[in-house]
C-alpha cells in the first residue's frame, strides 16, 4: 500500500518543491490521480502547528519542535494520507516523517533512533515506501534560498549534521532511498525519479 506514498527530502533550498511541481505535471498529462501534501501542515491543525513551528516569532525549544513537528505529521496520516492511500490513490509529500529524524534527530542532536521511534507512533508506522533524497552541500542550497523561516535560517553547521542524517538513513534504508545530486540540471533528475517511479515520461 505505501509504494504509491511518495516523499522528497532534502536540507532546506535544495529544490524539492521544483521537482514536485514539475513530477505533478507529468502525473496531470497522464491523468495519474494524485494528490499533494506538505509537511509541517497539510492540514488546518498541522497548518496552525507550522505557524508556531517556523515563525520568527517563537523560540520553540528541540523537543518541543520535535513533538509539534510529529503531533502535525499525526494529524495528516490520519486526516488525508491514510484514506487517500485506502482508497488506491498517489500520495506526494514534500517532507515526511524522515525529515524529522535528519532534522531533529540527528541536526538538533536528540537522537536519530529516539526520533524515529516517536515518529514511527505518530504515523502509525505508514512510512513513506519511495523516498527521493535531494542530497547537496548546505554551502550552495543555502545561497540559493529565498524566504528563509526559523529553522532554514540556522547555522552551516546545522544543516551539515542534517545532511548526514540524511545519507545516515539512506544507507540504512536503501532499498525505499533514491539519492540524487540537486545541483544536478533539473531535467535529469527528473529524468531519473521518473524511471525509478516507473512513470512514463516519454513526451
Ligand atoms: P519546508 O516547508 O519544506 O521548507 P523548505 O521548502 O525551505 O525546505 O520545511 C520548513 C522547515 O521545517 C525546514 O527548515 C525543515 C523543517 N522541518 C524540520 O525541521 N523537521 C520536520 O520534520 C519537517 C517536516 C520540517
Amino acid at each position: 500500500m505505501n509504494s504509491n506514498y511518495i516523499a522528497f527530502e532534502g536540507i532546506d533550498g535544495s529544490g524539492k518543491t521544483s521537482i514536485i511541481e514539475n513530477l505533478s505535471d507529468i502525473l496531470n498529462s497522464q491523468n495519474k490521480d494524485h494528490i499533494i501534501v506538505r509537511e509541517p501542515g497539510g492540514t488546518s491543525v498541522g497548518e496552525g502547528i507550522r505557524e508556531l513551528l517556523l515563525s520568527h516569532d517563537y523560540q520553540v525549544n528541540p523537543l518541543a519542535e520535535a513533538l509539534l513537528m510529529s503531533a502535525s505529521r499525526a494529524q495528516l496520516i490520519q486526516e488525508t494520507v491514510k484514506p487517500s492511500l485506502d482508497s488506491g490513490q498517489i500520495v506526494i509529500t514534500d517532507r515526511s516523517a524522515y525529515s524529522s529524524v535528519a532534522y531533529q534527530g540527528v541536526g538538533r542532536e536528540l537522537g536519530y533512533k529516539k526520533i524515529y521511534e516517536l515518529n514511527d507512533l505518530a504515523i502509525k508506522s505508514i512510512w513513506p515506501k519511495k523516498v527521493v533524497l535531494l542530497d547537496i552541500d548546505p554551502k550552495v542550497s543555502l545561497s540559493r534560498q529565498k524566504i528563509v523561516d526559523r529553522i532554514g535560517s540556522g547555522e552551516i553547521e546545522f544543516f551539515q549534521k542534517v545532511r548526514s542524517g540524511y545519507l545516515q538513513l539512506a544507507k540504512e534504508f536503501e532499498n525505499d532511498f533514491l539519492v540524487l545530486n540537486a545541483e544536478k540540471n533539473i531535467d535529469v533528475n527528473i529524468e531519473a525519479i521518473c524511471g525509478w517511479l516507473e512513470i512514463d515520461n516519454s513526451k
